[in-house]
């Protein structure tokens, strides 16, 4: 929705107070005067450093100077202004920590509701105390769209167009290209980035507005570029899985869109630890040909209580902003432990951080495949698992004996063996209820055997190192044929079965 016209239902509409999430004050101002001028109210915009402007008088008493501190004394002044104006105040979720503040914004709201004046409280980060949460309404003010972006940019050309060292004209689709990859980027964003463009390339191009997200990526600390190391190649087993993530690539394709394929949500990856989830998820990338982030939900909870689903919000729309892309959340039931009915109390950020995830998991239309793993299913919520959220969820079991084969080979020949030379068959055999990682440290473990006694690697090395090690899968017995028992009913198998 556009926000001009919200915002303008929300102040004919005579609401009290509305608060507004938004790192762009500057854009948030515009709107709320063009609005205002429309509407014949007069704003007046509040910041700690600026006091009101324009001056407003108190209405009531003698024009003594005013002992209250900074954020009381503009409520005050909202209080007792006249009908007829709008408040814009920065930055005031600072203050909306203190009791006080809190108390006179709801007297305020009841003041205002019916009246013809509208509070706007302004901010980056959305942090309601409860108690508000029924007298004020929230705006998410949306970064500049697509249209927006073109006229920002357009205005940059025709600035500089008279400048002989510049080369400013743009072809339709150069023109296309830079608004998509300014997407997801605030106007201020948008700015620096063109201007450092035509100081660095004396022209505009695509490679500058990049650096500028993930230079955004990197500040937000929750996601990661993640470098494309490894593809599919490197995974052995899985052939299920595989296969259907080969068949999944072509509905990236706009002739999938034609033919009436929406683009795939994304695949949970559920199983025993150590056999190439994480791995997968990284080939994903590379498959596909797609940039990765990864997403560090540990990180999206902030300290600050409010802060978190903010961050996930943050998070999504980076995301979005630079679909089609991959999103990759390891060991998903870490960062949503707490989920589960454990009791532990973090007054239900958790739960909204989590609700506001799988809504957008739902809802989403852009581009932005996820991969999520997950090795412990008694911590995830039953929510996720529900049909819509992934396209399909996968159970990652052991390897079986044609699949440890083929580990064997993938690991030797990444260290420059060739598998050839061992009796790879009679290994897989006796490694039955070995996991991929516990091959590739057998490999490991078997290459430092034999360098220690300075000679080259035999199949006996690899022998000796597989006895020394107890497979995880028979400590973990147990817990190992419950994740089965689950996953019978719920998942997918990944490989399959040949002996
Ligand atoms: N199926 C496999 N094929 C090849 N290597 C594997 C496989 N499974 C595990 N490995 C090796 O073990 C390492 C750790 O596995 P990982 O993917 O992190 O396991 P998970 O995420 O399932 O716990 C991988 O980086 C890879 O080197
Ligand atoms: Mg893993």
């Amino acid at each position: 929705m556009d926000p001009l016209h919200e915002i303008e239902v929300l102040v004919r509409a005579k609401y009290p107070i509305v608060y507004v999430v938004s790192w762009e004050e500057r854009r948030v101002e515009a709107a709320l005067q063009e609005v205002c001028k429309k509407l014949e109210r007069k704003l007046h915009t509040w910041s700690v450093t600026q006091g009101m402007k324009p001056a407003v008088n108190r209405a009531t008493g003698p024009a003594k100077p005013t002992t209250l501190p900074g954020e009381l004394e503009a409520l005050a002044l909202v209080h007792e202004a006249p009908e007829y104006t709008v408040f814009m105040l920065m930055d005031f979720h600072v203050y909306m920590k203190d009791s006080r503040v809190v108390r006179l914004l709801r007297d305020l709201a009841n003041r205002l509701r019916g009246r013809a004046q509208t509070l706007f409280i302004v901010s980056p980060t959305l942090n309601l105390p409860v108690e508000l949460e029924k007298d004020i309404s929230v705006l998410e003010f949306p970064l500049p769209e697509p249209k927006d972006i073109e006229t920002q940019i357009q205005s940059v050309v025709s600035n500089v167009a008279a400048n002989p060292s510049l080369d400013v004209k743009l072809t339709s689709e150069q023109m296309e290209t830079l608004i998509r990859s300014a997407q997801g980027l605030t106007a201020d964003e948008i700015e620096s980035a063109l201007a450092r463009s035509l100081v660095e390339k004396k022209s505009l191009c695509v490679d500058q507005i990049i650096e500028e997200k993930k230079q955004i990526v990197r500040k937000t600390g929750m996601l990661q570029f993640y470098p494309a190391e490894n593809d599919l190649g490197d995974v052995g087993g899985l052939d299920l899985l595989k296969e259907w993530l080969m068949r999944r690539e072509k509905s990236f394709t706009e002739a999938a869109r034609e033919f009436g394929i929406p683009y795939p949500k994304g695949v949970l990856l559920i199983g025993v630890q150590g056999c190439g989830k994480s791995l997968v998820a990284k080939a994903i990338s590379a498959s596909y040909n797609l940039p990765m982030l990864k997403m560090d939900v540990g990180r999206v909870f902030g300290s600050l209580v409010g802060q978190s689903e903010d961050n996930m919000r943050r998070a999504i729309r980076i995301a979005e902003s630079l679909a089609p892309c991959i999103l990759w959340i390891d060991e998903l039931e870490k960062g949503f432990a707490g989920m589960s009915g454990s009791g532990i109390s973090d007054s239900g950020t958790t739960a909204r951080v989590f609700s506001t995830f799988l809504t957008w998991m739902q809802e989403k239309t852009k581009p932005v495949f996820i991969v999520a793993t997950a090795n412990d299913v008694s911590a995830l919520p039953p929510e996720l698992l529900r049909k819509g959220r992934f396209d399909e969820i996968f159970f990652v079991d052991l390897p079986d004996l044609d699949d440890r084969k083929q580990i064997f080979k993938i690991h030797l020949a990444r260290r420059k063996r060739d598998p050839k030379k061992f009796k790879v068959a009679d290994l897989a055999r006796e490694t039955a209820g070995y996991s991929g990682a516990e091959i590739e440290q057998i490999v490991v473990g078997a290459l430092n055997r034999a360098f220690d006694e300075g000679r080259e690697l035999l199949t006996e090395d690899l022998r000796e190192e597989a006895k020394a090690q107890v497979p995880l899968s028979r400590t973990m017995a147990e817990d190992i044929s419950a994740l089965r028992l689950w996953a019978k009913v719920r998942a997918r198998p990944s490989a399959s079965v040949k002996d």
